[in-house]
């Protein structure tokens, strides 16, 4: 029987979803959010730090920093994923790549040396993948500790782009805490679960906690979207926003 994620979605169907098993015009409008983020933060001599949220669960946060992280290591970018979802991992189960030790397991250990583990990704050298390690107590405290924030400046020096793949701001602070240290947000707003009201608390709580929101991935696009199949053709895939949609 094949494996279920906790979307109720296999992973062979979710796996069709994901980086190099894209169609065309997914793979596509993943080029466009690329095109979109290298605008909006266009200093090559720094590491970019990107986090992509949403307002509630199940979204689409996973699969867009899966996508884009792969778009960016296609483009020959040195690329570090991080899951950062330490209530509700799923990076290493749509990744098929062992849930082993990771960023929980950093920002506990207490030693100088950061003991960072990654995975290489077999899908592309230049991507790499932390992977959210052992499910702690206090995900909040961790991602807004100092420890986090030098484990970002480490890594910093090593990637040209990381992408840190969070939970929602509906109920629990991580997303909100974090967002000081990064250079930009991703909202993802599903076409059918989210309503203007929770983009727009979504949207006020990041920007009270300084995040400079960079745009909207819109994700469960219907291929019969009309708007969206004249500007793209045949995809039900993500579509990017520069401002918050009206
Ligand atoms: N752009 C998309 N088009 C179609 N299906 C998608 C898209 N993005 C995600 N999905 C599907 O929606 C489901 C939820 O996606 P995903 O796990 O990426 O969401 P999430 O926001 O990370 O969820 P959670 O809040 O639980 O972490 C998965 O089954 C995934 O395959
Ligand atoms: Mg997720």
């Amino acid at each position: 029987m094949a494996k279920k994620h906790n979307s109720g979605i296999s992973i062979a169907e979710q796996r069709k979803t994901l980086h190099k098993n894209l169609n065309f015009s997914a793979s596509e409008a993943y080029k466009l959010l690329r095109t979109n983020i290298l605008f909006s933060l266009p200093d090559e001599d720094k590491c970019r730090i990107i986090g992509v949220t949403s307002s509630l669960r199940g979204e689409g946060k996973t699969t867009t920093s899966i996508n884009l992280s792969y778009t960016l290591a296609e483009a020959g970018k040195k690329v570090l994923l991080i899951d950062a979802d330490m209530r509700l991992p799923s990076v290493a189960k749509k990744m098929e790549i062992p849930a082993q030790a990771g960023l929980s397991n950093i920002l506990v250990n207490s030693n100088d040396k950061m003991g960072i583990v990654f995975f290489k990704t077999p899908v592309n050298e230049n991507w790499h993948i932390i992977t959210s390690g052992d499910i702690p107590p206090n995900p909040s405290e961790l991602l807004g500790s100092s420890r986090m924030k030098k484990l970002l400046e480490v890594l910093s020096s090593k990637y040209d782009f990381i992408i840190v793949d969070l939970p929602p701001v509906d109920i629990v602070t991580d997303a909100l805490v974090i967002a000081p240290e990064l250079d930009g947000m991703i909202v993802v707003v599903h076409e059918n679960m989210t309503d203007r009201r929770s983009i727009n608390e979504c949207v006020r709580l990041l920007r009270m906690s300084e995040a400079k929101v960079l745009g909207f991935v819109m994700t469960g696009v219907k291929e019969s979207d009309s708007r969206y199949y004249r500007k793209y053709g045949h995809t039900y895939y993500s579509k990017y926003y520069r401002e918050v949609p009206d």
